[in-house]
């Protein structure tokens, strides 16, 4: 929902402060890493009284902001991630006012009930060019509260075009305790975002979490509290305000994304951190994840691989084929590339740069809250690509999935390489522990003896003790 680009058009001195600032990009996020992820001493609780349940997919509530105008259209992204787990899930679509009849054409049954935001015209709002709904949609976080839904543990919050994955939400907040205070999310992938709005604020397009008792006192004092920010832009910043007032600091939990960028995010998607994908966004502005196919259809197809090992998604695992020289990279779920050389990990796992900057203009280095590599300018010199095909639980709990080669403008490939066709990929359903979440680890794969020219067979397992990633 951050549009920046629409607002800091007008604000040219502070676009060159912001050059200047954004090229020491690395040394902020650096420092907002130290702030930010460090453990919550206060809040370390270890004694047997503190054991509870685990928690699970009823105990969340989700706030979703939308309009009577792009319900409609959005309710398509819902549908991918609500729809699977509709009799468990809680929360509201907050909009303005209903949608017109004629445009409920599918079951909305199978979607979240729509909720009707309070009254907001007493509220002032102040940024100039800037659109008041922000009020209403910050205080979805209020009115979600007030719901009074029993046996809450976490609030998620999201906008229409969040695309939530919502067992690795559950999953990921179970590390933490419910019951202390949390503010859970992570910040947008380019620095100027970053670096205008805030390093210490959850993007409300990438999702965040509230943990129930933090929600609760934060309903309580909203309204006065944003009163106080009629100058900030967006919802986010003044749910992070009044936050910021209770004396809370973002919790970063790097799956979530704000997907502030254009174009293709193969690169992004790629090169996921080890750590469960929890949120899309943004992703009416990106071209489809996969090649040939619409936004809609893409996301289906990368849903069919979420649906049999959503916290396998993305991750990443990297094998090096000896006899051929070739760096291999699975992404589970999405993409395995083959480099037909050898690249040694820490170069792997730097994200490619496919995509374009959400604001342009800055195209310097240091824009984005990660390192980037360039896309080589000589399609030949870029990895081979094997896009996601079919995923399929075989026998054994054994899941395999299928990677296809993409179409790549490039007549003199290595021979070898350009008979490969396919890419099996043969792994275990991941089940995290919460030791596991907390220190994650990433998982060594094997290149299987090969049985056909045309195709690769690729085990994920748990790296052994000791064992290195590297071409042997
Ligand atoms: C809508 O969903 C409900 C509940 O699952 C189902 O009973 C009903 O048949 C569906 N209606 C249509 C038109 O698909
Ligand atoms: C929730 O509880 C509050 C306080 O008890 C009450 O004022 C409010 O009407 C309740 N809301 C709903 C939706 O039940
Ligand atoms: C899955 O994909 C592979 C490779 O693209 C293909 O050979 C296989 O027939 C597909 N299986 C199904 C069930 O569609
Ligand atoms: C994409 O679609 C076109 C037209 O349907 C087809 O000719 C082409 O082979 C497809 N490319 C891939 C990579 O599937
Ligand atoms: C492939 O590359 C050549 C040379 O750069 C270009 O002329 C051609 O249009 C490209 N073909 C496709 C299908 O992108």
């Amino acid at each position: 929902m951050l549009l920046l680009h629409k607002i800091t058009k007008t604000q040219s001195l502070k676009n060159i402060i912001l050059l200047i600032i954004s090229s020491f990009c690395g040394t902020y996020v650096l420092v907002s890493l130290l702030l930010l992820g460090k453990p919550k001493l206060l809040n370390v609780h270890s004694s047997s009284e503190d054991v509870f349940e685990p928690t699970t997919l009823d105990h969340l509530v989700f706030g979703i902001a939308s309009s009577k105008a792009s319900w409609p259209k959005r309710k398509e992204y819902a549908k991918l991630w609500w729809e699977p787990n509709n009799n468990k899930m809680r929360g509201c679509v907050f909009v303005d006012s209903i949608p017109p009849r004629k445009d409920h054409t599918t079951n909305d049954t199978h979607l979240p009930p729509l909720c009707i935001s309070e009254d907001t015209s007493q509220f002032r709002y102040t940024f100039r060019n800037g659109l008041r709904s922000a009020i209403r949609v910050a205080r979805v976080v209020k009115e979600t509260v007030a719901l009074n839904h029993s046996d809450v543990r976490w609030y998620v919050f999201g906008d229409d075009d969040t695309i939530f994955f919502p067992s690795n939400i559950v999953k990921t907040l179970s590390k933490y305790d419910h019951r202390l205070w949390y503010y859970v999310g992570a910040n947008s992938e380019s620095c100027k975002q970053d670096w205008f709005f805030s390093f210490g604020m959850a993007y409300g397009g990438g999702g965040f979490a509230i943990s129930s008792s933090l929600a609760k006192v934060l309903a309580k004092v909203f309204d006065p509290c944003i009163e106080r920010y009629h100058h900030l832009y967006g919802s986010d910043g003044r749910v992070y305000s009044c936050i910021t007032e209770l004396g809370i600091t973002l919790t970063l939990e790097p799956g979530f994304h704000q997907v502030d960028l254009k174009g293709n995010i193969f690169g992004l998607l790629a090169s996921h951190p080890i750590t469960p994908l929890l949120s899309l966004h943004h992703l009416d502005s990106t071209n489809p994840i996969f090649p040939n196919m619409t936004t809609s259809k893409s996301l289906q197809h990368l849903f069919e691989a979420a649906n049999v090992d959503s916290q396998r998604m993305l991750q990443q695992t990297v094998c090096y084929h000896k006899q051929f020289s070739w760096t291999i990279s699975v992404s589970w779920g999405y993409v395995v590339q083959i480099f037909p050389n050898h690249v040694s990990l820490p170069d792997v796992l730097k994200v490619q740069e496919t995509f374009k900057e959400w604001q342009p203009k800055n195209n310097i280095a240091g824009a984005y809250t990660f390192n980037t590599i360039p896309l080589h300018h000589d399609p030949c010199k870029r990895p081979i690509t094997f896009y996601l095909d079919n995923v399929s639980s075989g026998k054994h709990g054994i899941i395999i999935s299928s990677y296809r080669k993409a179409f790549q403008n490039c007549s003199y490939k290595m021979a070898s390489l350009q008979q490969m066709e396919v890419i099996k990929v043969f792994t275990n359903k991941l089940d995290l522990s919460i030791k596991q979440l907390q220190a994650p680890r990433r998982h060594c794969c094997d290149v299987l003896p090969s049985r056909a020219r045309d195709q690769m067979e690729i085990t994920t397992r748990e790296c052994k003790i000791g064992e290195l990633i590297y071409m042997h």
